[in-house]
């Protein structure tokens, strides 16, 4: 088993990307949805450094930005006590300080922040550094709307089942933005990116902390789980298109797939590491190219009339 951590750096440079990436049609209906059930408490699962917090808040309660509005209350939960303290620095909007995590934060929550916030109105932050497995399921059961971005591709079916239980039980709206779905398109193409994506699409599967990850095929396993507890579903494509102007991620994707494909395929390692260094040097040279990484953001909505 491989505990899953990210680097700030990293998660920096997927930000705008992800912003720009994700399914826009899925927001009107859960904006409306949150609205008929005067939502107040949103969770979000494996928030880093809060990025899905930022681009959520001001789009699904436009109302409320930036004079200010009814109270909601973001909870953030992640193992990682670094990231959430830098999620909690930089509060909902663009230019807030607020409380840090603390040196105690491992023991649970850290102080509510923000209700003061002169760009986040009386939207407040919290924090719990903890487990998806048990913290992050625990807190969906008090939740109005349960939300994640680039997560679900790294959880277990057996997580996937008591997440959306947790939700029917509460009768929770869920938001899953951003789950890899296997699939990646270079322009150009090299002949090494077949084996390359099959050694990095079966590493998605490896045990990522909370049993073996469902990686590709998480967002279509969810939707049916979903669908099964009778929630409304839409899934809709999110893909990240890369080109010369992404080259820091790009360069950052290429370390890591190539990690990940010699991890699991020691045997390849040369193989992989020529295509890494070819992959580079066209990136480094400023050619023109393109890579599509196949992404998908499901939404459910509790049991009403009508389709989604
Ligand atoms: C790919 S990052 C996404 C972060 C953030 N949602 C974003 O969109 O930038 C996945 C996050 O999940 C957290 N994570 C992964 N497994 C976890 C677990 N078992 N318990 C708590 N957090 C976990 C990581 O620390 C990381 O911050």
């Amino acid at each position: 088993m491989s505990h899953a951590s990210f680097s700030s750096e990293w998660l920096a440079l997927r930000e705008p990307v992800d912003h720009r990436s994700r399914a826009p049609e899925l927001l009107e209906p859960l904006r409306a949805w949150c609205r008929a059930a005067g939502v107040e408490r949103i969770v979000d699962l494996g928030s880093g450094t809060g990025s899905n917090v930022r681009y959520l808040a001001p789009r699904l309660f436009p109302e409320h930005f930036p004079q200010g509005g009814a109270g909601v209350e973001w909870l953030l939960v992640d193992h990682d006590a670094a990231l959430l303290e830098r999620a909690l620095a930089g509060g909902i909007g663009t230019a807030r300080g607020g409380a840090s995590a603390g040196d105690d934060a491992l023991a649970g929550l850290s102080a509510p922040t923000g209700d003061a916030a002169p760009d986040g109105g009386r939207h407040t932050l919290r924090a719990v550094v903890g487990d998806l497995g048990t913290d992050g399921l625990r807190e969906v059961a008090g939740a109005d709307l349960v939300t994640a971005a680039a997560l679900l591709d790294l959880v277990s079916e057996g997580w996937i089942d008591e997440m959306v239980e947790a939700c029917r039980a509460s009768g929770a709206a869920a938001l899953f933005a951003l789950s890899y779905d296997g699939r990646v398109r270079w322009d150009p193409v090299r002949p090494m990116d077949a084996l390359v994506l099959g050694a990095v699409n079966a590493h998605q599967r490896l045990d990522k902390g909370l049993g073996p990850a469902l990686g590709p095929d998480a967002a279509l396993r969810a939707e049916q789980r979903f669908r099964a507890a009778g929630w409304r579903t839409r899934r809709a494509a999110s893909p990240w298109q890369l080109g010369p102007d992404d080259h820091p991620l790009v360069r950052l994707l290429l370390r890591g797939w190539a990690e990940a494909a010699i991890e699991l395929r020691p045997s390849i390692a040369a193989s992989v590491r020529e295509w890494e260094t070819d992959r580079t040097a066209l990136l480094d040279g400023g050619g023109a190219f393109s890579v599509t990484v196949g992404h998908h953001d499901l939404l459910a909505l509790p049991p009403a009339e009508g389709a989604l």
